[in-house]
């Protein structure tokens, strides 16, 4: 299949695009760079260096490629930035996204994976694990704009026939990701550990999140090129890790003895969150390979070789 994966030059997107290459598909890369790298993008791979709020130019890369699917993966990503500048969170998530639906109808795509979050959209939880129907109520303008996206794909499908799959990730985590971000924090506390810099953890260390290895992530995505269509899946664990376990294992898989610093929780975020993705094991047939040990000796591994 002809695949056009948005932010396929970020953390997530290039490993979508990895896994869509091994699969066999003809993939092309949309990304402005603003956080993604160019070299994370393989060299086989067109690279159309955009901006998904720029009609003009996607208007050029939509003709070119003609993508038969679309991974959607572009989006501005941090929680405390979306905080301070909402409506930016709101010109390229949703605004943006919207763009990219206007242009599959015109060119006749036929689906669009969507990259939603399950940290950000169902505000603090009302039972866990958290199940797909679970009340949304985004507690900050990322998980507000991210959301917003899917009523749209539902409303392209029915008005349209354009087909969709939303994947609510969990924390994702693994080779590629920024570990000079505000989020990310198994990269952040890796990155700073083999460089003999304490890490800081804000709050108590107690704060539960759903960490998902990035490979796993991409494989979801694989899956729902020819499964769940006009659906929305949870992708996680099912299983909350806090924050000081993941601490204490980093120290065991970097050799960093230090305990580590605290500093005053951020506001803004869910206490405890961990997704129940039982649908998509039914549906798309996905389930997490990788465990945690696993996946964070593969994160350590891979920033060490940076
Ligand atoms: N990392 C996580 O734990 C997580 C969790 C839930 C959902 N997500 C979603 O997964 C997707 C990928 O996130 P990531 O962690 O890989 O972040 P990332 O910042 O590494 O990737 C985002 C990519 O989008 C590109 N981009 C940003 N704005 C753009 C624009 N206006 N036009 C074109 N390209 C643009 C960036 O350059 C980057 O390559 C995002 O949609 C994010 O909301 C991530």
């Amino acid at each position: 299949m002809r695949i056009l994966v948005t932010g396929g030059a970020g953390f997530i997107g290039s490993n979508i695009v990895d896994a869509l290459l091994a699969d066999g598909h003809e993939v092309a890369v949309l990304d402005d760079l603003s956080t993604g790298k160019q070299t994370n993008v393989a060299l086989n791979v067109k690279l159309y260096r955009a901006d998904i709020r720029d009609n003009d130019a996607l208007t050029n890369i939509f003709n070119d490629f003609k993508p038969e699917i679309i991974s959607h993966q572009a989006a501005k990503a941090d929680v405390r930035e979306s905080l301070q500048r909402p409506q930016l969170y709101a010109e390229v998530n949703i605004i943006g996204s919207l763009n990219l639906l206007e242009h599959a109808r015109r060119v006749g795509t036929q689906k669009i994976i969507y990259a939603g979050t399950g940290g950000a959209t169902y505000g603090e939880p009302q039972y866990l694990p958290v199940k797909e129907d679970h009340p949304v109520n985004p507690l900050d303008p990322y998980g507000a704009s991210k959301h917003h996206v899917e009523h749209y794909l539902f409303l392209y499908n029915y008005n349209y026939g354009l087909k969709y799959t939303v994947l609510r990730y969990p924390n994702v985590y693994g080779p590629r990701q920024n570990p000079f971000g505000e989020a990310g924090v198994i990269a952040i506390f890796t990155y700073k550990m083999l460089n003999g810099e304490t890490p800081t953890i804000n709050g108590k260390g107690d704060k539960q999140r759903d960490f998902c290895f990035v490979g796993d992530v991409a494989r979801a995505n694989v899956l729902s090129l020819t499964n769940g269509d006009n659906q929305i899946y949870n992708i996680g664990s099912g299983v909350g890790t806090d924050i000081n376990t993941i601490y204490e294992k980093l120290q065991r898989a970097t050799g960093f003895t230090k305990p580590a610093n605290y500093a005053p929780d951020k506001p803004g975020e869910v206490y405890r969150i961990y997704l129940d993705a039982t649908k998509a094991g039914r549906e798309l047939g996905w389930e997490a390979n990788v465990g945690l040990e696993e996946g964070l000796q593969l994160t350590v591994e891979s920033l060490r070789a940076r």
